[in-house]
């Protein structure tokens, strides 16, 4: 133990980190290889609602040791991405973002949350944008605009549901938008993308899309422009297809894209259990030219019965058989192809004109003289939000954490982030994990975004969970 130690302390001197991506268009693009990224995506919150507990200090990637067992379990599945909604940002992230890189996954963060004051209200939103408001989703910036695998923000989540929240709310979403991406512009070193989660509520979904995408006349570097669109779409239920899902409807919509699409949420769960049919859809031909894939929803079990793995109040955890369905699933993707597809320079579209007539549904607002900046909320555009712990990726040198992990078959698993080569993100199938005991672990090299010919080895079934 005491040389594998000193190994990963002589390894530290490098921070590995997953690849940069930047959007081209509608596609995720890895600037170093020119290929398109496919989000293969987890929504993470761990503990449910009462996970994000700012008064306790506590929100879904405060805890290293559970950082360790998730990142594991995500990483034996393929997921290269998670999606997490309620983050305080006056705590310190530093080691679960590291691990989470260290496991080849990027983050898309939600900048609002539940409570009072820190999320824009759809039925009132001018109540709900004051200088308070935006301080707090500042903060959020200023605390992971460090890390390499941030990948995007959410300035809003389903805040449009119906008709007469898109009568009044857009306008403040897309302020918030704009507010965040200035923010952004003065303090972080990168444009990290800023976009809208949507509800696939068909009724609104069109002018969600369109009223966020769309380029303002005149306005300077289209700052509130979203740079992404995503939506939380349940549509596909059971052994379904691509037509009777209207998957194929959301793929004829969306074509035209300038932005990239993905799914924030999918995953029904009706009938259970699940069988993750989708996936194939996902990335495959129906929808890899339109959509950059999709987020399920999600990674702990709560009362509404979504998740994929049961976790005690010990920290213990058994795995539902529906994370082997899915686990299963991504495994028969050829992953080398789906994740080397060069992007075309040609096929950015360019962002439809904001105008009334973008917008079809009667009653949906069209208006795009957007909000403008609540009073002291400038000084904090200018001046940095006061108070925010700044993030940074820092070296983890010991994987090891002492939940008890059972199969779905109650059989117990032994399994632990196999940290990545610079570089790279993590692809199903390709990491063994690591059996404690072996006292041997090897660094995995991962799936190389882009590198030709990749040999990506699908090993078998269960491959990255080694049962004792
Ligand atoms: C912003 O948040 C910090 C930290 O909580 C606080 O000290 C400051 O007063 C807030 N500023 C505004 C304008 O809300
Ligand atoms: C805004 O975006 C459109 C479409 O990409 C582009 O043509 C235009 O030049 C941009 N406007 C500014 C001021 O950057
Ligand atoms: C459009 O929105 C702006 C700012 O939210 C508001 O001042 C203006 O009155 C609205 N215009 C119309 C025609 O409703
Ligand atoms: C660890 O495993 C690798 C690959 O199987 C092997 O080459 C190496 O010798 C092993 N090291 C130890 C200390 O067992």
């Amino acid at each position: 133990m005491l040389v594998q130690s000193a190994l990963v302390a002589l390894g530290a001197t490098v921070v590995a980190a997953v690849p940069s991506l930047t959007v081209q268009g509608n596609k995720f693009v890895n600037a170093a290889t020119g290929s398109e990224f496919q989000v293969v995506g987890m929504a993470y919150q761990i503990g449910g609602s009462a996970g994000y507990d700012p008064s306790h200090g506590k929100d879904p990637l405060s805890d290293g040791k559970v950082c360790k067992r998730d990142a594991a379990l995500m990483q034996s599945l393929g997921i290269n991405t998670i999606r997490v909604y309620n983050l305080d940002p006056y705590l310190n992230h530093d080691e679960c973002a590291s691990i989470f890189n260290k496991a080849g996954m990027y983050m898309i963060l939600d900048v609002n949350s539940p409570l009072a004051g820190e999320s824009i209200n759809s039925e009132a939103p001018w109540e709900s944008y004051y200088a308070g408001y935006l301080n707090r989703t500042f903060a959020i910036v200023d605390n992971f605009k460090g890390y390499p695998n941030t990948l995007a923000f959410f300035s809003g989540n389903e805040v449009i549901s119906n008709v007469e929240q898109g009568g009044t709310a857009p306008p403040y979403v897309r302020a918030v938008t704009r507010d965040l991406k200035n923010y952004i512009k003065n303090h972080a070193d990168r444009a990290i993308p800023v976009g809208y989660s949507a509800a696939d509520v068909r009724d609104v979904l069109e002018d969600s899309w369109n009223y966020f995408q769309c380029a303002i006349d005149g306005e300077e570097d289209n700052m509130s422009k979203a740079d992404i669109f995503a939506l939380n779409s349940y549509s596909w239920c059971g052994e379904s297809t691509f037509q009777e899902s209207g998957y194929d409807q959301l793929v004829a919509m969306f074509k035209t894209s300038s932005v990239p699409i993905f799914y924030s949420e999918f995953g029904c769960n009706t009938p259970s259990p699940r069988v993750f049919t989708e996936i194939q859809s996902i990335y495959g031909p129906d929808m890899m030219g339109v959509f950059s894939g999709g987020v399920v929803y999600e990674f702990a079990q709560e009362k509404n019965n979504y998740g994929l793995a049961d976790v005690a109040d010990d920290g213990s955890v058994k795995l539902l058989s529906d994370f082997d369905s899915l686990k299963n699933q991504y495994l028969k993707v050829d992953w080398a192809s789906v994740q080397s597809v060069k992007a075309s320079t040609s096929s950015s579209s360019n962002p439809p004109k904001c105008a009334e007539s973008l917008i079809k549904e009667e009653g949906f607002s069209n208006n795009f003289t957007l909000p403008v900046l609540p009073p002291g909320a400038q000084e904090l555009i200018d001046g940095g939000a006061p108070g925010a712990v700044i993030g940074k990726i820092i070296d983890i040198d010991d994987y090891s954490f002492d939940y008890a992990i059972t199969g779905a078959d109650g059989s117990k698993l032994t399994v632990t982030v196999s940290p990545l080569a610079d570089d790279s993100t993590n692809v199903a199938g390709s990491n063994s994990g690591t059996s404690s005991g072996s006292g041997n672990k090897t660094e995995n090299a991962g799936f190389k975004v882009g590198a030709k010919a990749a040999p990506v080895v699908l090993l078998p079934f269960l491959a990255g969970l080694m049962a004792l």
